[in-house]
């Protein structure tokens, strides 16, 4: 079996830093003389790209970014998602440009009609029937986990260990010694110990699901359908259909996010996996760049929702806000879904992400270094550890900050950007075979330089 030669890593990864100051000097000096920025970037995560400074962008189009050195990148980070319809796609700039210079009206707290076509499209994607907007992914699962507490007068939650569903307060949770839910490494502030409003569970671990169900107090259990926050884990088969029975088993509603994973068909895994859940959340990609997020929900939620008189629906009860489904928004993302996600947009995609997962594997067939790449859709992402994980705390357990690092900076000193949270890769429409073959070439020349036989 092959390994990772921990000196010929240290010294590779020192190689590709002094290569990355030397190829990034412009970015280098913009973030050097940002003084005024909390930690020198508009926001904060803009931080965590190796190399000690994040390569600003001249340009963007389709796959395409082009930094302020004017080094051209194939980009399969995509804003991390926000991106995957490719950088300002024709049909979105189209549209958008058409709300701003001729019809105006960028925000107005009033509805055009693109926002019940995005619904309807939303419906036919996701299955759920009603749906409301928002602005961040963050935003849509903050509102709907109030929901799901109204409606079931319920007040904990259910999430699974190193979930990520933005910045929500009740899922920065891992799980502890002896079953514990536990704050994630590093929250910022909680208002209160994560453990007053949410129970833990481990993904594919249906009996830590009951255990946290069978309180009868958990209003909602919120999922990614697989996890991508922490490398790509897969539900084992029958998961989630055991998933959604213990649900129904203890009257715990079921909330599925597919912000990451729509990435594995135009309905998520919802459509593909045929779960049944009982609200939906989207966000980042549906806007094509431009801020929009969405919740959906049977008519049951629906119907009960509305049936609560002291529910403040429509002003500071919690819910909404104030540029939430506004009129650029609402267009985006109906030009977006109507003309840049669609069906065929999909095919492509997902035939390219199986040509990237595959050339990675015979990579690592080829110099026995045993790792592993799950695929989901038109998202691949690899892993430093075989088996694959089948937990997030498994996964989390793998992270190998020096390997990452480095084959970040191998991978943008050639001009190919991963994912800066892990090793994630995403195609978007206009990403090409010979992306994806530029990519297999350096990830087999970045092994070669670490691996011992
Ligand atoms: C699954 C999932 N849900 C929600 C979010 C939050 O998205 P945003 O930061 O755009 O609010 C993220 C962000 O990475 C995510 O991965």
């Amino acid at each position: 079996m092959g390994t990772i030669d921990r000196s010929q890593l240290l010294a590779a990864l020192e190689h590709e830093r002094a290569l990355y100051r030397r190829r990034t000097p412009e970015s280098s000096r913009l973030f050097g003389e940002a003084r005024h920025l909390l930690g020198g970037v508009p926001m904060t995560w803009m931080n965590k790209w190796a190399g000690g400074h994040p390569i600003y962008f001249a340009t963007a189009k389709g796959n395409r970014i082009i930094d302020v050195d004017g080094n051209e990148c194939r980009d399969f980070a995509l804003g991390d998602t926000g991106a995957m319809a490719g950088h300002s796609p024709d049909a979105t700039v189209r549209a958008v440009r058409h709300r701003i210079e001729d019809a105006g009206g960028i925000t107005t707290m009033l509805p055009t009609d693109d926002a019940e076509w995005v619904a309807e499209d939303l419906l036919r994607r996701f299955g759920m029937p009603q749906w409301s907007m928002s602005l961040t992914a963050t935003d849509a699962n903050r509102w709907a986990l109030r929901i799901a507490r109204l409606v079931t007068g319920r007040n904990k939650i259910c999430a699974f260990s190193y979930c990520y569903h933005g910045a929500v307060d009740e899922t920065l949770v891992r799980m502890g010694p002896g079953g514990a839910t536990i704050e994630r490494e590093g929250n910022v502030g909680p208002a209160v110990p994560v453990a007053q409003t949410t129970r833990v569970a481990e993904f594919n671990d249906l009996e830590s699901v009951e255990r946290a169900l069978r309180h009868r107090d958990v209003a909602v259990l919120i999922a990614e359908p697989a996890l991508t926050n922490i490398g790509i884990v897969l539900p084992e088969p029958g998961f989630w259909k055991a998933v959604r029975d213990l649900c129904d088993t203890y009257g715990t509603l079921l909330l599925i996010d597919e912000t990451h994973t729509i990435s594995a068909g135009p309905g998520g895994c919802t459509k593909a996996w045929n779960l049944r859940p009982d609200i939906v959340v989207i966000g980042k990609s549906i806007g094509g760049g431009v801020p929009s997020g969405a919740y959906g929900l049977t008519s049951e939620i629906a119907s009960r929702i509305m049936s609560y008189p002291e529910a403040d629906l429509v002003d500071v009860g919690g819910v909404g806000g104030t540029l939430a489904g506004n009129a650029l928004s609402t267009t985006a993302m109906r030009a977006t879904l109507s003309e840049v996600l669609t069906d065929v947009t999909f095919d492509h995609m997902i035939e390219l992400a199986t040509r990237f997962r595959e050339g990675v594997e015979k990579v690592l067939t080829d110099t026995s270094i045993p790792w592993t790449i799950a695929q989901l859709g038109a998202r691949a992402e690899y892993r430093f550890l075989a088996p694959a994980p089948r937990t997030g705390t498994e996964s989390a357990a793998a992270q190998d900050d020096d390997i990452e690092q480095y084959l970040h900076l191998f991978m943008a000193n050639r001009g190919v950007l991963l994912t800066p949270f892990h090793n994630m890769a995403l195609m978007c429409p206009t990403t090409t075979v010979a992306d994806v073959n530029r990519h297999t070439e350096l990830f087999g020349q970045a092994l070669e330089a670490i691996a011992t036989a």
